[in-house]
């Protein structure tokens, strides 16, 4: 008897996620399942298979860890899903994709929770620990206020390329909040985007000496 898709699917990325750093391995997909499944249990009807199948592959082929961009082609390939359900993956994935504010809109329900799903793992304990570790792998330093202070200023959430993984904070984490789809997601990602407030907070007050 064949596999399900899902678990085809799910087993095929897990061999390709090895190769990211661990802001990007593939805890970050299962936890992105995770919240993907607890946002859908608000809603009646929601299409669980293609929502989860669009999760696992979401960043098989992501630019910034030069992965290789034929990875998601191939297995859509080996998938072989009916031609509607993998235009549905294909929709929910680009849009997913953070462009700074300018994200294509979403078209269905599943695309908004997969996008919340991804953006809540982003934000919180988990976000930060990932912005460190994803700043680790590039070598790069904690923070830089002149940059963060530029960064906070500018409406355009990339001005130019970061030397420290506290602007990201400011040129993207935080913004994320007020771009949630859905009502939970919104819900979880004050609690987050909070949390992180009060991480920038005592990180002040650490350099500082207040402490
Ligand atoms: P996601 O998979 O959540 O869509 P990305 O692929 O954009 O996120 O980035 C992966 C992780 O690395 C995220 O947690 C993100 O915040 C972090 N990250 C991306 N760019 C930077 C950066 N310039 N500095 C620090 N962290 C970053
Ligand atoms: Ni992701």
């Amino acid at each position: 008897m064949r596999m399900p898709k899902r678990q085809q699917c799910k087993a095929l990325v897990e061999a390709i996620y090895i190769q990211f750093d661990a802001s990007h391995d593939f805890e970050h997909v299962l936890r992105v399942e995770q919240n993907a499944l607890a946002i859908a249990a608000s809603y009646e009807d929601v299409d669980i298979e293609t929502l989860q199948l669009a999760v696992y592959l979401h960043d098989v082929s992501d630019k910034k860890y030069a992965a290789d961009t034929a990875a998601l082609e191939q297995i859509l390939k080996t998938l072989q899903l009916p031609v509607m359900q993998e235009q549905h993956v294909r929709h929910i994935i680009e849009a997913i994709s953070f462009r700074g504010g300018n994200e294509i809109e979403t078209q269905t329900l599943e695309a908004q929770i997969a996008r919340d799903a991804d953006r809540l793992d982003a934000l919180g304990a988990i976000g930060i620990a990932r912005a460190f570790a994803f700043g680790g792998a590039k070598g790069r330093k904690l923070y830089d206020d002149a940059e963060a202070a530029r960064t906070e200023m500018t409406e355009d959430a990339y001005y130019g390329k970061p030397t420290a993984t506290v602007t990201h904070f400011y040129e993207k984490l935080l913004t994320l909040q007020q771009h949630m789809c859905t009502e939970k997601g919104r819900a979880l990602a004050k609690e987050r985007h909070a949390f992180m407030k009060q991480f920038l907070t005592q990180l002040a007050k650490e350099r500082e000496g207040l402490l």
